[in-house]
């Protein structure tokens, strides 16, 4: 069989889900690839699933009129700023599809989310990557300075993954100041309900200052919904009504709907998890570093170990050990918080890798 693909295909890698950890004798395996929240639905979530789970048979409501509303309601925006996805992966598609031509631009900086390359590809537009600052963070000078006529969106994540990096409100506006209107910010927030630093840009703000910007969240991360795929985009009218238009028709399934509005219901008890999830960032990101590993600060949901050429080795060890973290080859490891006992031993394992790698300078 010989049936004409499109050209590029074969060198276009598949997009890389979080590994599942290994099975070991007398240990639980812990899952720590994938940046997911590791404690159960919340009851009323559950519950509200189970509710719509009998109407499967019919498709969803493709406006997703009432969780429109309610999220337009939790930002203080009109609903004609609201667009849904299945995960804010595919709101992330939507706006490449709708301001790009084949061949135009999308840059982000790297390493990040690793979708941004793959989506701008998958879209016929050209992925503009430009390198993270020596300290893991975005180097919005350079990115600035890379812009060109063909660029049409630019992707800041706010935590970056897989750095953990946060990027400062001054130096956002600073940014948006040097880039042409016309061009399209997007801030993906998807960890931002785990960002603690003061100084930090918060998308819904510079949102209403610049109608270039749109912002990108997820109720995959904190909100505990990922298996379920649930994002948004919060951005000018005009482009909101495109981003509906080239989406995917009825991928918002009911399910994810209901459990979307329930989830925006029980704001506090999930705030409860969430603060959970930064103490235990602080407490394994103090610990790594005492037990002298290259660790970088984060204000994610994940930690970042700077471990280059010990990457294999290390990841190695944390598999033997019943844990799956997301290793970069050459590059460095990426671990997700988890619960305080999967903490535990990826600071067992941690102390154990200490001496696998070359003194800190
Ligand atoms: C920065 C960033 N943006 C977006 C997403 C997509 O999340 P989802 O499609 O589950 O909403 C992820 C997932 O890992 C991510 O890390």
């Amino acid at each position: 069989m010989n049936i004409p693909q499109r050209a590029g295909l074969a060198n276009f890698p598949p997009y890389r889900q979080g590994k599942a950890p290994k099975g070991i004798d007398g240990l639980q395996a812990f899952k720590l690839s994938a940046n997911e929240n590791p404690y159960p639905p919340l009851p009323a979530v559950l519950a509200a699933v189970t509710a719509a789970v009998s109407s499967i048979n019919f498709y969803p409501e493709m406006a997703a009129e009432d969780l429109t509303l309610a999220v337009a309601g939790r930002w203080g925006v009109s609903p004609d700023n609201v667009a849904f996805g299945a995960g804010s992966v595919e709101v992330a598609a939507q706006i490449i599809h709708a301001v790009t031509n084949p061949g135009d631009c999308v840059m982000f900086a790297w390493r990040s989310f690793e979708a941004y390359p793959l989506l701008a590809t998958a879209a016929g537009a050209t992925p503009q990557p430009i390198p993270l600052a020596a300290d893991g963070g975005h180097d919005l000078a350079a990115m600035a300075a890379a812009v060109t006529p063909r660029t049409r969106a630019i992707f800041i994540c706010n935590p970056n993954n897989p750095t953990g990096t946060v990027v400062g409100a001054a130096e956002v506006e600073t940014f948006l100041r040097a880039v042409p209107t016309d061009v399209v910010v997007v801030l993906d927030e998807a960890y931002v309900h785990f960002n603690r630093d003061p100084g930090t840009a918060v998308g819904i703000e510079m949102f209403r200052k610049y109608p270039n910007v749109v912002v990108l969240h997820t109720f995959s991360k904190a909100y505990g919904l990922a298996g379920l795929r649930l994002g948004y985009a919060i951005g000018a009218p005009g482009l909101v009504t495109n981003l509906r238009k080239v989406a995917v028709p009825f991928g918002v399934t009911a399910l994810a709907q209901q459990a979307g509005l329930a989830s925006l219901e029980a704001e506090d008890e999930l705030q409860a998890r969430i603060d959970l999830l930064v103490a235990e960032r602080r407490r394994l990101y103090a610990a790594l570093l005492a037990a002298g590993l290259p660790v970088l600060p984060s204000e994610a949901n994940f930690l970042w170990l700077n471990t280059g050429e010990h990457t294999a080795a290390l990841a190695a060890l944390f598999e033997e050990n019943a844990l799956s973290v997301r290793a970069f080859a050459d590059e460095g490891i990426r671990i997700t918080v988890g619960t305080p006992e999967a903490n535990n031993r990826v600071l067992d394992v941690a102390r154990q890798a200490a001496g696998l790698l070359a003194p800190l300078p």
